[in-house]
């Protein structure tokens, strides 16, 4: 277990956040997690789990104690006829670990390629792109509970998937007795298991793939194939946090009724919008934001970003306070014209 205070966190947010952590300790196992609770102040201290801080907003220092997980391990646990199923340690980098399914012949995690961020944190908001979200590839997880240090295991069930959301979204209940009803700043995910179905078939449905597919004249892709064009069309339209900071999406793609949908259209016939299996209509958030003049305006250094007008962007020193101001703008003119209340997507810390 290794402490450290006053540590810079702008290397560990994707924003490139300006911030400290008052306290830091690195997490690399198991075992770091035991030694930290048997630390009476280090126990007792409020907690942050630090993934690849891909899906944050830091609005200042963080005075709770971060555990930055650096939990490392790849490998392969199952290989049957029908799926292979493989384990990851939560500090994995995400997209390391797709090109390594990939590399020891498995497809499944192809369409979730070039997601920045760690693989303790895909379950949290279960990420998702171009028609796959982790839930389709989930297993289980293992992670222990920072208050009595108990280590678990929890399924798909269990985790309470939805879009963009788990039960680790959602704060803890006080007390004992409410586990699994919120894990916020409770539990510390230590390795995650996927599983990879055989044989695998390509998720094609996006347009955006289609196209690609079709471009290339690919009868029948191969999973690499895949992963390659999701890369190229997500370094068409995301900004690379090395280059220009961001959280990726920075808002959820709100959902309405049809009627409201119906509603919308007679007012707005342009507006991009999904139907859902459940009867609900997804719209784009994207459009909305674009439809208000959004796409390239700034709050002092944090702007919206050029190409795709769900992304906020850091353009150099920006603070949290002016990316949650350039929010809450967004918010209410969206709001203002629409009627529609969209819900942010990182957590503000
Ligand atoms: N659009 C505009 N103007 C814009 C942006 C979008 O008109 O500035 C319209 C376009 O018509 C476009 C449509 O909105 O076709 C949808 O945009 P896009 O295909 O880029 O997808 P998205 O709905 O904005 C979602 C996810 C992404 C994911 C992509 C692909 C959410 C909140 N975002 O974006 O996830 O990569 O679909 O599946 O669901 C993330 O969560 O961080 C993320 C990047």
């Amino acid at each position: 277990m290794i402490v450290e205070q006053n540590v810079a966190l702008a290397p560990h947010n994707s924003f490139g956040i300006v911030a400290k952590a008052r306290e830091l300790v690195r997490v690399r196992s198991e075992a770091d997690v035991v030694q930290l609770l048997a630390d009476p102040r280090l126990a007792a201290s409020p907690k942050f789990v630090l993934g690849g801080g891909s899906n944050i907003v830091l609005t200042g220092d963080v005075r709770s104690l971060v555990l930055k997980v650096e939990i490392a391990g790849r490998r392969v646990i199952e290989d049957g006829p029908r799926a292979a199923v493989i384990e990851a340690g939560a500090g994995e980098n995400w997209h390391e670990l797709v090109d390594w399914t990939l590399a020891q012949g498995f497809g499944g995690l192809e369409n979730l390629a070039l997601i920045p961020g760690t693989v303790g944190a895909a379950p949290v908001q279960n990420i998702g792109a171009y028609g796959v979200e982790l839930q389709d590839r989930f297993e289980s997880l293992d992670a222990v509970d920072l208050r009595s240090g108990r280590v678990f295991t929890l399924d798909a069930r269990q985790c309470a998937f939805g879009y963009r959301d788990s039960v680790f979204k959602h704060a803890a209940p006080q007390g004992e007795a409410g586990r699994g009803m919120g894990l916020a700043g409770r539990a510390l995910i230590l390795r995650v298991r996927l599983r990879l179905p055989k044989p695998w078939r390509p998720e094609l449905g996006y347009m955006d793939l289609e196209r690609k597919r079709a471009e290339a004249g690919a009868e029948r892709p191969t999973a690499r194939q895949v992963f390659d064009w999701v890369c190229a069309i997500r370094r068409a339209k995301l900004p690379d946090p090395r280059v220009l900071g961001n959280a990726g999406s920075f808002f959820k793609n709100p959902t309405v009724t049809p009627e409201q949908c119906t509603d919308i259209i007679a007012r707005e016939p342009g507006i991009v919008h999904y139907p859902m299996p459940d009867g609900s209509v997804k719209l784009a958030a994207g459009w909305l934001i674009d439809a208000c003049g959004w796409k390239g305006k700034s709050v002092g250094n944090a702007g919206v970003y050029e190409k795709q007008a769900l992304v906020l962007v850091n353009r150099g020193g920006a603070t949290g306070g002016e990316v949650v101001t350039l929010a809450r703008a967004i918010q209410t003119s969206v709001y203002e014209r629409f009627g529609i209340r969209l819900e942010p997507e990182p957590v503000v810390v």
